[in-house]
């Protein structure tokens, strides 16, 4: 069925202008780009964002890269955008992505792995409203 579902571009790759590259592979997998916005998040945010992380040894690391610079928000959609999406990703670990992957391909590493995505419909609900309003889905 169509599905929504959140994907965030991180620090490593605004930094590096892979915005659009990345957008291109999205978009290549059948997804929609249907609302996005580029935050530069304070670590309180970046913090919010992650809570269900807060007990992780990687997380004050975490925080504090995803507020070193910008990140771009979207909302994906498509047939079984969060499975499609988390193909389209590769593992959190770049070492471990398949080829073709966008953190194969850009990934430098574990936590600077470029890309975030939703893991079920319910973070993704979640994850899209902590962004966006309904107003700013534009399907
Ligand atoms: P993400 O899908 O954004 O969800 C949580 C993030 O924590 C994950 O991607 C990784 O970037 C990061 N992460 C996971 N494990 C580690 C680790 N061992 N060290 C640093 N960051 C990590």
């Amino acid at each position: 069925a169509t599905q929504r579902t959140f994907s965030m571009i991180k620090p490593d790759a605004t930094k590096r202008n892979l915005t659009g590259k990345i957008n291109a592979k999205l978009e290549e997998a059948g997804l929609r780009i249907i609302a996005q916005k580029r935050v530069h998040l304070t670590p309180a945010q970046a913090g919010q964002f992650y809570a269900v992380h807060k007990d992780r040894p990687f997380y004050g690391e975490l925080v504090e890269f995803m507020s070193s610079g910008p990140i771009v928000a979207q909302v994906l959609e498509g047939e079984d955008a969060v499975a499609k999406n988390r193909e389209v990703m590769g593992a959190t670990n770049p070492a471990e992505a398949a080829d073709g992957t966008i953190r194969k391909d850009f990934a430098l590493s574990i936590g600077e792995n470029s890309v975030h995505g939703s893991d079920g419909p319910d973070t993704a609900a979640e994850e899209i409203s902590f962004f966006f309003s309904g107003l700013e889905l534009v399907g």
